[in-house]
């Protein structure tokens, strides 16, 4: 399959993921943001486009709808089980897999990742530091990475590298998807893997995690179903990025 875009740290295919995956390289992780599939509890919100489900109302920049996230729940586990499957085959043993879910879809987030072969070995709660109070509830501050590893992970002690248990950082300002993630965020999520490690992104957006990656000497493959989008990632990768 030909790179929609690449350069030395980061390769962009345009595709769905279930088309491009086999063809792949080994990588060491796996680091997404899939489409929730999320926004409401019955089938009539979930059925609403992403600009409705995912953007505050008065927001001044309008984001593009993307696309896969109308399933149900029985319908996202049977389709996330077949690409977490698909991602082990290609993941090195002991590789982890760090996987973005909101309250709702959680549960079944760690099913499909136990259903794809993948060892869960836990969550890390996301503080977006945006929440609203809500009346006579608690209010929804996080969001959650789900984290499992292809097999047994090194847990010795020698040359290790500790990794925090939560998460901060606000959406940014200036996004230009509706779900982007702060790359500081992203940054901390990637140093799981070593510098010069390799990885892969299923559900790129608009490219975080590989600006994350060019920023603390990682490489990235990511993989975009949409061409719009693929189109703001690539423009992201070209701007320059001080390595640290
Ligand atoms: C939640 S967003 C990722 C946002 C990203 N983390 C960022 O910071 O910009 C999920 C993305 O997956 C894409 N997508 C949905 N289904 C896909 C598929 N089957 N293969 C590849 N990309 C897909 C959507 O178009 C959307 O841009």
């Amino acid at each position: 399959v030909k790179p929609y875009y690449q350069d030395d740290a980061v390769t962009i295919y345009h595709g769905d993921c279930r088309e491009i995956i086999p063809h792949l390289p080994m990588v060491d992780a796996l680091v997404t943001d899939p489409p929730y599939s999320s926004g409401g509890m019955v089938r009539g919100d979930r059925m609403q486009s992403t600009r409705d489900k995912y953007q505050s109302s008065g927001a001044i920049i309008e984001h593009p709808d993307f696309t896969g996230d109308n399933r149900d729940q029985r319908g996202f586990l049977a389709w996330a089980s077949l690409w977490l499957a698909e991602v082990k085959e290609i993941t090195a043993p002991g590789g982890v897999c760090c996987l973005f879910s909101d309250w709702r879809q959680l549960p079944t987030m760690t099913d499909a990742m136990q259903a794809g072969g993948w060892v869960w070995r836990g969550i890390v709660p996301w503080d977006k530091g945006n929440s609203r109070p809500m009346p006579r509830r608690f209010s929804q501050a996080c969001e959650f990475l789900a984290w499992g590893s292809n097999g047994p992970r090194d847990f010795s002690t020698v040359d290790a590298t500790y990794h925090p248990g939560i998460l901060r950082g606000r959406p940014p300002a200036d996004r230009q998807h509706s779900t982007q993630k702060p790359t500081e965020v992203m940054q901390t999520i990637c140093e799981i893997v070593p510098r010069g490690g390799l990885i892969l992104d299923a559900f790129f957006g608009s490219g975080t995690t590989g600006e994350a990656c060019k920023a603390i000497g990682r490489r990235c493959i990511g993989i975009e179903k949409l061409e719009h989008n693929c189109e703001i990632a690539a423009r992201r990768m070209l701007q320059e990025v001080l390595p640290l």
